[in-house]
């Protein structure tokens, strides 16, 4: 069974990160959604990483803040796509995680996408967009959403207007 995995490093991330899993929700797709810190608990990081490939986890989302080395640690695991979503917060209010998140080193690839929310549901689309390249049906799913988008601009500027 195909799905995608979520992990964040801590419950503090949950409230963001429930709009990736919401996302998933929306479109039908697969997910699991666990907690595990790089830092925290690195062998469960480890262990849960060898157990989701086995179960069929074709990508990982990883959601980090501050020293955000979750993505990272989940990179030196797997050869599976690995998507970074930087958390805001700390003193840094989240530029720190974001860093850790995309400077990886050549050859050990993490898809860094936004900080926050936006970060959150992009990395979902993301996933989504790789699934897509082998699910027919959700390639159509995907054209139909940005179809509904570009409608909703041209509603939303008919709402407000002013054209001479
Ligand atoms: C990171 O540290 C977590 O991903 C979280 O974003 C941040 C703060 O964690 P808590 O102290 O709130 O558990 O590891």
């Amino acid at each position: 069974m195909n799905f995608v995995s979520i992990i964040m490093g801590s419950k503090s991330d949950y409230e963001i990160m429930k709009n990736c899993s919401d996302t998933f929700e929306k479109f039908d797709v697969k997910y699991e959604m666990i907690i595990s810190s790089a830092h925290r608990s690195p062998e469960r990081t480890k262990d849960y990483i060898k157990s989701a490939e086995e179960k069929g986890a074709v990508a990982f989302i990883a959601a980090a803040g501050m020293a955000a080395h979750l993505a990272g640690a989940l990179a030196s695991g797997t050869t599976k796509p690995v998507i970074g979503v930087p958390m805001k917060g700390g003193a840094m209010d989240g530029m720190d995680a974001m860093l850790s998140t995309v400077q990886m080193p050549s050859g050990m690839p993490v898809a860094t996408v936004a900080l926050g929310k936006a970060g959150a549901i992009n990395a979902a689309y993301l996933a989504m967009q790789i699934l897509a390249i082998t699910d027919k049906e959700l390639a159509i799913k995907l054209k139909e959403d940005r179809v509904i988008k570009s409608k909703a601009v041209e509603t939303d500027s008919k709402s407000i207007e002013v054209l001479i």
